[in-house]
C-alpha cells in the first residue's frame, strides 16, 4: 500500500490516453491520490509521445523545471512514461538525474512496482543524506524498457505480453470511470478500449513500430467483457482503438495461455489490397466479426467507433458489418499521409493515391446514408515536407484532399525520428519555411471543405453526444470564479478528455494543427444567461448549442439529444436542442 499525491500529464495519442487512465486506475487502487497541480504533486509522471519531435522538446521542458523543483522539494518522483522512455531512455538518463523512475509504453503493467520502489528508496536515501549532497544528487532510479526485445518476434511478443494484464487490470465503476475528481459529480459515459497493441507497418517516417513493438491483438473475450463492464458503469460511446484498429484478427485454436490468462496473438501478415478476409474460418474473429459481437452483445453501448483505420486492408466486411448494425458510428478516421505516388512509396505506406480514393469511394458507396441523417464522415492525417516533397507532389496532396472531402484532418509537418529509416536514407531537405507554407496551404483547403461540410448539415437534426461545455463558456466560467476553483461541468470537444482529466491525467493531445470543425470564440451566438454546450454527431462533428433554459446543463452531460443544424460559422458548426 502507498499513498501520495500524483499528477500525471499525457501527450500524443488516445493509445495515451487510455494507458494514463489505466496505469491511474492501478495507482489508485494501491491508495495513491490524483491531483490536477503538478505543484501539490509527490509524484510527477509524464506519458510521452515521440512521434514528432515538438512532443518531446515539451517534456525535456518540463523536465528542466522539475530540476530546479527538486532543490525545494527533495521527496518529488519523477517519472518518464511511454514511447520517450523507450525510445531515448539512455539519453534522459543521462541528461535527466531529475528522472526517478522511466517506463516504456510495453512495460507499464510494471509502473506501480517501479513508483513504489522509487518513493521508497528515495525516502530512505534521503534520510541518510550526506550533508555535502544536495537532493538531485540522490538517485532512486528504476527502469523499465523493452529495449531491443521491442521488436522480437510477433510471436514471441505475444507470448510474453505481460501488458494485457494491464488491460485487464481496468477497474471499472461508476466513479472511476470518470467521476470528476474534484466534485464526484460526472460519472463517465464514453470511454476508448484497446484492441490491438504496437504496429508492423514499418512506415518510414514513424518511431511507433520501434516503441510499440509487434502488432498483437487482444483476444475478443476480454474486449467483450472489458465493454460490458464499461456499459455496466454507465458508458454508452466507445472507441476502439489500434495503431492500425482494421487489422484485428484473433485465431482462436493458436491462442496460448501464459500464466492462466490468455494471451493477445501476433498481427498476421497481410497481402494487401484485399476486400474481404479471404482466410478466415470458423475459428476466427475478424474485425468484423468484433464490431457484430460488440455491438449485438452489449446493447447499452449506443455508439460505437474505432481509430485509426490503416487504408489498404480495409475490407468490404467491415464496411458492411457498419451498414447493417446501427450503433456503428459512420465515422472513419483513415489517413492518407500524402497524395503522391512518389511520397507514399518513400513512405512504404503499400498504397497509391488512386487506391486510397478506391477505397474512399468503396466506403461511400456502402456506408453514405444522407437521406436518413447518417452521412459517412471521413478524417485523415497528412504530412507535408517529406523529404524530396516538390511542388508536384504537394499539389498531389492537395488534390486528394479536395478529393477525399473530409469532414476534417490533422496536418502535420515532416519531423525527422531517430531510429526510423528516413531518417536514415533521406536528408530533412524541405525548407521549414516551405513545410510551413505548405502545412497552412493544406489547412486553408481543408478549412474550406469542413465549412462545406458543416452547411451540408444545416437543416438536419442528428442525434448529438453531449461531451460538456463549449470551450466558449468554459472561458467565460474561469473568468467569473475565483482562482484555483474546480469546474463542475467537464469541457468539451472531447469527453474524453473530462474523462482523462476526471481520473488524473491533464491531457496534451495532438500537437500540431488540426483542421476541422472546431470551436473559434467569436462565433459564439449564445445568450448572456444561456450555457452553450459542445457534442458529436455520429460521423464526429462537433457541434454547438445552447441548453435549453429549463433543463439543467449538468443534467445533460453524457446523454445523446436531436440537435437542429442552424448555421455554420468559419468551422463551427451551430444548432439548437430539436423542439426548443
Ligand atoms: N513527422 C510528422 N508527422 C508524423 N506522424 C507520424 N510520424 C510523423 C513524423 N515523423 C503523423 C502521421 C500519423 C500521425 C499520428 O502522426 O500523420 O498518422
Ligand atoms: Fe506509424 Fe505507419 Fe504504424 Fe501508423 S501504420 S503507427 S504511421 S508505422
Amino acid at each position: 500500500m502507498s499513498s501520495g499525491n500524483v499528477y500525471i500529464e499525457t501527450f500524443g495519442c488516445q493509445m495515451n490516453e487510455l494507458d494514463s487512465e489505466l496505469v491511474c486506475g492501478q495507482l489508485r487502487a494501491l491508495g495513491y491520490r490524483f491531483t490536477t497541480e503538478s505543484s501539490q504533486a509527490d509524484v510527477v509522471l509524464y506519458n510521452t509521445c515521440s512521434v514528432r519531435e515538438h512532443a518531446e522538446q515539451k517534456v525535456w521542458s518540463r523536465l528542466g523545471e522539475l530540476r530546479d523543483r527538486k532543490l525545494t522539494q527533495p521527496g518529488l518522483v519523477v517519472g518518464v512514461l511511454g514511447c520517450m522512455a523507450e525510445r531515448d531512455g539512455e539519453d534522459l538518463m543521462r541528461r535527466m538525474p531529475v528522472v526517478d523512475v522511466m517506463c516504456g509504453p510495453g512495460e507499464l503493467d510494471k509502473l506501480p512496482a517501479l513508483l513504489d520502489n522509487a518513493v521508497r528508496t528515495r525516502a530512505s536515501l534521503l534520510a541518510e543524506l550526506p550533508e555535502h549532497l544536495n537532493a538531485t544528487d540522490v538517485s532512486a532510479r528504476q527502469v523499465a524498457l523493452q529495449g531491443n526485445t521491442s521488436r522480437r518476434s510477433a510471436t514471441l511478443a505475444a507470448a510474453a505480453d505481460t501488458l494485457e494484464l494491464l488491460d485487464l487490470s481496468r477497474s471499472i465503476s461508476p466513479i472511476s470511470v470518470g467521476a470528476d475528481e474534484g466534485t464526484g459529480e460526472f460519472a463517465r459515459r464514453t470511454a476508448y478500449v484497446r484492441i490491438t497493441r504496437g504496429c508492423n507497418k514499418f512506415c518510414t517516417y514513424c518511431v511507433v513500430p520501434f516503441t510499440r513493438g509487434a502488432e498483437i491483438h487482444r483476444p475478443p473475450d476480454h474486449i467483450v467483457d472489458e465493454c460490458k463492464r464499461l456499459a455496466d458503469a454507465g458508458v454508452i460511446e466507445i472507441t476502439l482503438l489500434g495503431q492500425t484498429v482494421n487489422h484485428y484478427r484473433f485465431e482462436h485454436g493458436a491462442s496460448v495461455m501464459v500464466g492462466g490468462v490468455m494471451q493477445p496473438q501476433k498481427g498476421r501478415t497481410y497481402a494487401g489490397g484485399h476486400r474481404r478476409d479471404p482466410f478466415a474460418g470458423e475459428a476466427t474473429t475478424t474485425f468484423a466479426d468484433l464490431l457484430a459481437r460488440i455491438h449485438d452483445e452489449v446493447p447499452a453501448i449506443q455508439r460505437l467507433r474505432f481509430v485509426t483505420s490503416y487504408p489498404r486492408d480495409f475490407g468490404d466486411d467491415v464496411l458492411e458489418v457498419i451498414r447493417d448494425h446501427p450503433r456503428l458510428c459512420r465515422y472513419l478516421h483513415v489517413p492518407a499521409q500524402s497524395g503522391s505516388d512518389r511520397i507514399l512509396k518513400l513512405m512504404n505506406r503499400g498504397y497509391t493515391a488512386a487506391e486510397y480514393t478506391e477505397f474512399l469511394d468503396r466506403a461511400r458507396a456502402i456506408l453514405d446514408q444522407p437521406e436518413i441523417g447518417r452521412p459517412l464522415m471521413l478524417s485523415g492525417d497528412f504530412i507535408v515536407g517529406f523529404p524530396t516533397e516538390t511542388d508536384e507532389d504537394f499539389d498531389a496532396t492537395v488534390a486528394l484532399v479536395e478529393r477525399a472531402r473530409y469532414k476534417s484532418a490533422f496536418i502535420f509537418k515532416y519531423s525527422p525520428r531517430p531510429g526510423t529509416v528516413a531518417i536514415d536514407k533521406l536528408a530533412d531537405d524541405v525548407p521549414e519555411g516551405v513545410k510551413r507554407s505548405r502545412n497552412n496551404r493544406l489547412l486553408l483547403a481543408q478549412a474550406q471543405i469542413s465549412e462545406e461540410i458543416g452547411a451540408s448539415l444545416v437543416g438536419t437534426t442528428p442525434q448529438v453526444f453531449v461531451e460538456g461545455l463549449s470551450a466558449k463558456e468554459r472561458k467565460r466560467r474561469d473568468r467569473a470564479k475565483p482562482a484555483n476553483t474546480p469546474s463542475k461541468i467537464p469541457g468539451g470537444v472531447a469527453l474524453t478528455i473530462a474523462g482523462r482529466a476526471a481520473s488524473g491525467p491533464a491531457i496534451n493531445a495532438r500537437d500540431e494543427a488540426c483542421c476541422g470543425t472546431k470551436p473559434r470564440e467569436e462565433d459564439a451566438q449564445t445568450l448572456p444567461d444561456q450555457v452553450q454546450l459542445t457534442g458529436r454527431t455520429d460521423g464526429d462533428v462537433i457541434v454547438h448549442f445552447d441548453a435549453p433554459p429549463d433543463r439543467a446543463p449538468e443534467s445533460m452531460l453524457g446523454c445523446i439529444v436531436p440537435v437542429r443544424i442552424t448555421q455554420v460559422r468559419g468551422l463551427s458548426v451551430l444548432g439548437t436542442m430539436a423542439g426548443e
